[in-house]
């Protein structure tokens, strides 16, 4: 790799981009020449303007159509992810430097674009560059914000220097450059908002310039599958969904432990904890259990003089628990619980230790979702408490509160129906 000097300057003497306008012919025109293994930066801003992606909507309508998940929210700020998979403020959408009334969205296909202006300026002016399109976006951890690509088209976005030595020769783990990034915010020293100079070309890295259009900045996505901050502050509560049918991959018993703990910060009465965990890690316990269940369960259904065929098309909703690795019993232990001398009371006093017992069984849940685990909470236990606290050997004063089947969802969850907050509430 070639360590020489490196030059950014800016292309000035751009027109207004409008729709329609022919951004390879006008930067050609425009910058200086450019040169084989040039890397030529452009603000998405003028890439959208020129594909015409300036709507005449409400700021939040554009919003929300360019969103497909709301990570975080403050006041009127919303963190999303975009259709395209990037997650920024607002989608990206911009009514700075537009007419009033519009907005700006980001381009439809980034790569997209940058692998046509790419060819079209190779085409042109019969020279290898790359091209990336930039937006500026803020960072979860850090004050400011800095410039990153958002389209890429011949340049290797990430450099990958895993399984290569360090100074001490000892190989690297997990160091990948996202070097179309650092471009980005390179480039941006020179261009930028306030200079107004939305392109500029960094020449000197020619090692970064492939000869095919490679996989664009797509690859700077992270999958959701390796993102430890999946869920932001406004959407994880929303990540957790009764899930009833498991891959058959095992569950990390750390990840349950982790899933307690948080089940365990919940709120309870009188500074009590009255909550406890069976965990069925073994097959044979989960059997066992769910066996003695059934068995309960079909002589309550004979008791009710049900036929056997009707006996067995109930008894088939058992299902989900058998379908799961791992079984979580969540029981309360109200041995905290007042004693009153009147049913009323004791009544109330029993009911504060049960939503108690909701409330760390929804923290359990949620914590599970956060570690990509799903969850069904069944509440089949409770029907047969004896039979559960004998196969189980639980400790006196344990009441099973259903049971919580736990594993890798099989299959997405499907879309939540909407639900009116107004249809639930009254304000006085
Ligand atoms: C106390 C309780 C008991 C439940 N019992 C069962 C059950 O026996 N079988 C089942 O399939 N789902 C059971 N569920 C799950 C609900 O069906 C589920 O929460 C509901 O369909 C809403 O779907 P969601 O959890 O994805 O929002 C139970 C939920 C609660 C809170």
């Amino acid at each position: 790799m070639s360590m020489g000097l490196v030059t950014i300057f800016p292309v000035d003497g751009l027109p207004e981009i409008t729709a329609g306008a022919e951004l390879a012919g006008l930067i050609a025109d425009a910058g200086p020449r450019l040169a084989d293994g040039d890397i030529l930066v452009i603000t998405s801003k003028i890439v959208s303007k020129a594909e015409g992606r300036v709507v005449q909507v409400d700021r939040e309508q554009a919003i929300d159509a360019e969103s497909v998940r709301v990570v975080a929210r403050r006041g009127p700020t919303r963190i999303v992810e975009t259709r395209h998979g990037l997650v920024l403020a607002a989608a990206g959408v911009d009514a700075s430097n537009t007419p009033p009334g519009t907005v700006v969205l980001l381009p439809e296909d980034p790569d997209g674009s940058a692998r046509r202006l790419r060819k079209a300026l190779m085409d042109r002016l019969g020279v290898r560059i790359g091209v990336l399109i930039t937006d500026t976006l803020g960072r979860p951890w850090r004050a400011g914000q800095t410039d990153a690509a958002i389209g890429a088209a011949g340049v290797a976005p990430l450099r990958d220097y895993r399984g290569t030595p360090d100074t001490f020769g000892v190989a690297l783990e997990v160091s990948v450059a996202a070097v179309a990034d650092e471009l980005a915010g390179a480039a941006d020293l020179v261009k930028g908002k306030a200079a107004g100079i939305p392109v500029a070309v960094v020449r000197g890295l020619a090692d970064l310039v492939t000869e095919a259009d490679g996989p664009g900045a797509q690859a700077l996505i992270r999958p959701a599958a390796e993102d430890m901050f999946r869920y932001g502050s406004a959407d994880v509560l929303a990540a957790r969904r009764t899930v009833r049918d498991f891959t058959g991959d095992p569950v990390d018993p750390a990840a349950v432990t982790r899933a307690v703990a948080a089940a365990i910060t919940a709120p309870a009465p009188h500074h009590s904890t009255p909550w406890r965990f069976a965990v069925l890690e073994s097959a044979a316990a989960r059997t066992a259990l769910l066996d003695d269940m059934l068995a309960a369960w079909i002589a309550d259904l004979r008791g009710d003089g049900f036929t056997e065929d009707q006996i067995a098309r109930r008894v088939r909703r058992g299902v989900p628990l058998r379908r799961a690795p791992l079984l979580i019993v969540p029981c309360l232990y109200a041995e905290a619980a007042h004693r009153y001398p009147d049913d009323r009371r004791n009544a109330a006093e029993r009911e504060m230790f049960l939503v108690a017992m909701g409330a760390a069984v929804q923290n359990l849940l949620v914590a599970l979702a956060v570690e990509g685990l799903g969850s069904c909470w069944v509440s089949s236990t409770m029907f047969c408490r004896p039979v559960v606290t004998k196969a189980l050997g639980l400790p006196p004063g344990w009441e099973p509160m259903g049971a919580v089947g736990v594993g890798h969802p099989a299959a997405p969850a499907p879309d939540r129906p909407p639900r009116d907050p107004s249809a639930f509430t009254v304000t006085r």
